[in-house]
């Protein structure tokens, strides 16, 4: 059979799976994994550590001087911030507080939506975040929009947080999650949307491998559309 290497995308709020589920899709597809927040989490960790104001320029300057470097490893992807490894540093609770307030600036945005279409120049990636199928790579071949209960949200934040060792409140967390929900869809440029095509697929009572299994079923669908129209378009 013809294979095309593709773009696959997954959107949705906080706590619906995404990296989990891309992370896997990727690995069975033998495709790239790009986790979009991790780039903004790491702009995030940089203007906190330097006191950078809040403003569009300030940020907007650090998002395009930063380099930012993902590797993937067995055990998951290594984020590297001006060659520094800051993998843990990123999901720090202080990032996670802030980030959504960096990444609803147009200039910070801009310079990271860039990047991101660079890695996905030739195909074979799975790339994950709030606006890549509406924004980034709005002519995706596969497109999927993932949604949880708010409750079961949290509780994989929880104990996501727990397997870090990490000590966090349960009334902190839904805060969190909540506030960045808002912030995330309401905010005027490039806004967490279901993108125009997606499949959505709610997560809330599903195993990794069934949401990892429905996504290959996607691709494996447009893998097959693909290859009766080239047989016909003799591509
Ligand atoms: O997926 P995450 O929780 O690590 O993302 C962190 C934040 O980054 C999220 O609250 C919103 C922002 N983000 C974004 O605006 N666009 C993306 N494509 C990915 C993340």
């Amino acid at each position: 059979m013809r294979m095309k290497k593709i773009i696959v995308t997954i959107d949705g709020p906080a706590g619906a799976g995404k990296s989990t589920t891309a992370r896997h899709v990727a690995e069975r597809l033998g495709y790239l994994y790009i986790d979009s927040g991790a780039m903004y989490r790491a702009i995030t960790l940089a203007a906190l550590r330097k006191g950078t104001p809040l403003d569009d320029t300030a940020l907007g300057e650090l998002a395009s001087e930063c380099e930012i470097h993902m590797e993937p490893t067995f055990e998951g992807q290594r984020v590297f911030l001006n060659r520094e490894d800051v993998t843990v540093a990123i999901r720090e609770s202080s990032v996670t507080s802030n980030v959504s307030q960096v990444s609803a600036f147009p200039k910070v945005r801009w310079a990271l939506v860039q990047r991101q279409r660079g890695l996905g120049l030739n195909g074979g990636v799975v790339m994950d975040g709030r606006d890549i199928g509406s924004v980034v790579f709005p002519h995706a071949e596969v497109k999927v929009f993932l949604v949880a209960d708010t409750d079961e949200r949290i509780r994989r934040r929880l104990a996501e947080a727990q397997e870090r060792g990490e000590q966090i409140d349960a009334d902190h967390v839904r805060q969190q999650i909540i506030g960045r929900d808002k912030l995330d869809s309401e905010r005027q440029e490039s806004p967490l949307v279901k993108p125009e095509g997606a499949t959505e697929i709610d997560t809330t009572s599903l195993t990794i491998e069934d949401q990892v299994e429905r996504i290959l079923e996607l691709v494996r669908g447009y893998q097959k559309t693909y290859e009766l129209v080239s047989l016909f378009t003799n591509l």
